[in-house]
């Protein structure tokens, strides 16, 4: 199977330019940030706080989280319900990142990461796929830009919805990366062997077309 990582901050593009890459490749886009958002669901209907720490350990072996492709666009599943639209509310993002800075949360999702990847060709997003769920992956990516820039991107997407400030996206988007870089385990960074992509200059398109070219290269 061929495999590519990338991983990267909050707000840097991955999923848009993973989705464009892995359909131009033909390869399975695995978004991991949705498996992380829905423990973090699971635990908020729950009534808990994602600081609640022992007892969304205690709750982990209830919670069944499945994913499954349909027409090739990832759905994520808690308990067999399709969740992948409630998962992108905002206060689920900042659970999201709290509730993955528990051990036994990333060992939950370990197993599935790893199987997908297995099985299938895939382009797989998230913070640590280079470095601990695929080491061996043949192509790895770190994809960045500024974190004004990725606030810029991210303000344009939610300001006619949310009524949020750019400000405060600017804020959420480095008090989160703060946190995922700043836990104890699997924490975000930069694969030693992985190909550094900085966006802030670059267009969509751009970002794309260097993703296909490098994966050419190493799967020709
Ligand atoms: O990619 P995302 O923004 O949807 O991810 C939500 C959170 O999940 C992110 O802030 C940190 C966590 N996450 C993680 O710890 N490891 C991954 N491989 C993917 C996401």
């Amino acid at each position: 199977m061929f495999n590519i990582a990338i991983d990267g901050p909050a707000g840097a593009g991955k999923s848009s330019i993973a989705k464009a890459a892995s359909a131009e490749l033909g390869f399975l886009y695995v978004d991991t940030g949705a498996l992380y958002r829905t423990v973090a669901l699971g635990a908020l209907k729950q009534g808990l706080t994602p600081e609640d720490k022992e007892q969304i350990i205690a709750l982990l072996p209830d919670l069944d989280v499945t994913m499954k492709f349909v027409d090739g666009e990832q759905r994520v599943f808690l308990n067999g319900e399709d969740v992948s639209e409630d998962i992108r509310l905002p206060e689920v993002s900042w659970a999201a990142s709290t509730v993955s800075a528990i051990p036994e949360v990333r060992t939950f999702l370990f197993d599935l990461q790893q199987s997908m990847a297995r099985e299938n060709n895939v382009l797989m997003d998230g913070r640590d796929i280079g470095t601990v769920v695929l080491p061996d992956a043949q192509l790895k990516i770190f994809l960045t830009a500024t974190p004004e820039e990725r606030a810029r991107r991210r303000y344009e997407q939610l300001k006619d919805k949310d009524g949020i400030t750019y400000e405060e996206v600017l804020a959420d988007l480095n008090k989160r990366d703060y946190q995922d870089t700043h836990r104890d385990v699997a924490p975000l960074r930069q694969a030693e062997d992985a190909v550094l992509l900085d966006t802030t200059d670059m267009s969509f398109d751009e970002v794309v077309e260097a993703i296909i070219t490098l994966a050419k290269e190493r799967f020709s």
